[in-house]
């Protein structure tokens, strides 16, 4: 009889589960457009913990609206008309229903007076501290990835300013936050390394044209790049077609730090066994121009790849040909030298991997 009560409501929250679960994009509000009541603003400030639609703020949080001045800056938002703007301390957060599993997030952010910038990104109880000194785009704003386990349905995502400026209102701006399920990656007969085309990778806000920032020291499990590591100082960027040319597909990586950012995987071997690493280097058609080096390393091997960069698309192929000497074989690409784009003379850019295969073959 209980049962009898209870099924018309138990299918009623099955149909709820199944509504609200979340699909790829931006979060609820997540871009920002809804703002607050002008009762619940004082300027620019946000003066109520629940005034911005489906967040939660607090802390020195401001609603910016599209060319805002401060002193003699002009505040653009990439997305929309509004963005938000978080000062020393502060934090948004919004509860999200996810399915088990690896999630990335991606977020639009942009410095406004401060220099040296660090955002928490957390999803409990997992959290990651992404630097922001660098701007990588010459508009000011950049797309910044990170991804998490989700081990409940339910995810508490909450971006945070821990930085200590003098100014309180100095802090980043930010737009656009943006979630998507990760696919795990598998090796296959014909490829030794995992996701080795960069298809699959973290969410890329549509219409934004500057690819989105994979950052460093992230390790396997906070990778939005299933497979990759970034190991060492500088973020890679993650680039997708329509915006960007790609040797293959419609996703690929530009190593835009020189030596400070490389990217590696760990493959299993057989020692003794010969090898071939194959792989495109390109340039992204983004007035990257000039000599490109990509340095790939293999077991004790290392190649320097070549690549005279117009700046208008196109690739080659490469083959590192090695013996493993271990069961395990770290396989590293970066590249050799710092370049920046000839149209802004500013923003960095770098030569474009795509395409890696590892092959056991024969001698
Ligand atoms: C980042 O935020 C999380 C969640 O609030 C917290 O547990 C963690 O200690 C913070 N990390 C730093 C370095 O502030
Ligand atoms: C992307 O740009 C097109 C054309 O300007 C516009 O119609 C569309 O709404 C934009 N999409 C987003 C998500 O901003």
């Amino acid at each position: 009889m209980l049962l009898h009560y209870l099924a018309p409501f138990l299918l009623l929250c099955a149909v709820v589960q199944v509504a609200v679960a979340f699909t790829d994009g931006l979060l609820s509000n997540g871009n920002f457009e809804l703002g607050p009541k002008p009762s619940d603003l004082k300027g620019t400030r946000v003066t109520s913990k629940h005034a911005i639609p489906a967040w939660e703020a607090s802390g020195f949080v401001e609603y910016i609206p599209s060319g805002h001045k401060q002193g003699d800056m002009l505040l653009v938002v990439p997305e929309g008309a509004f963005a938000v703007r978080l000062g020393n301390g502060a934090r948004i957060k919004q509860k999200v229903a996810v399915q088990k599993g690896r999630h990335s997030l991606t977020f639009s952010a942009a410095r406004t007076c401060a220099q040296d910038e660090k955002l928490n990104v957390s999803v409990t109880p997992e959290s990651g501290i992404l630097p922001m000194q660098t701007m990588y785009s010459s508009n000011g704003w950049d797309s910044y990835a990170w991804a998490f386990r989700a081990a409940v349905g339910e995810a508490e995502v909450a971006i945070h300013n821990v930085g200590r400026e003098d100014d309180p209102a100095c802090g980043p701006l930010i737009d656009s936050v943006a979630m998507k399920e990760l696919t795990p990656p598998r090796i296959t007969n014909k490829n030794l390394l995992k996701n080795g085309d960069f298809e699959e990778g973290p969410y890329i806000i549509p219409n934004t044209t500057w690819g989105v920032l994979i950052p460093p020291h992230i390790e396997d499990d906070h990778s939005p790049l299933p497979g990759w590591m970034v190991e060492s100082l500088k973020a890679v960027k993650y680039i997708n077609s329509p915006h960007f040319s790609i040797p293959r597909g419609n996703r690929a990586v530009e190593l835009v730090g020189g030596m400070e950012s490389a990217i590696s995987q760990i493959a299993r071997t057989i020692p003794g066994k010969s090898y071939a690493l194959t792989f495109s280097v390109g340039d992204a058609s983004n007035a990257c121009e000039g000599s490109l080096v990509i340095q790939a390393f293999a077991g004790k091997e290392k190649m320097h790849v070549p690549y005279d960069s117009k700046g208008k698309g196109g690739s080659k192929r490469a083959v590192l040909r090695f013996t493993a000497i271990s069961t395990r074989t770290r396989v590293v690409f970066l590249s050799t030298y710092y370049s920046t784009r000839s149209d802004d003379m500013s923003s960095l850019c770098g030569p474009v991997l795509d395409d890696v295969a590892l092959i056991s073959v024969r001698r």
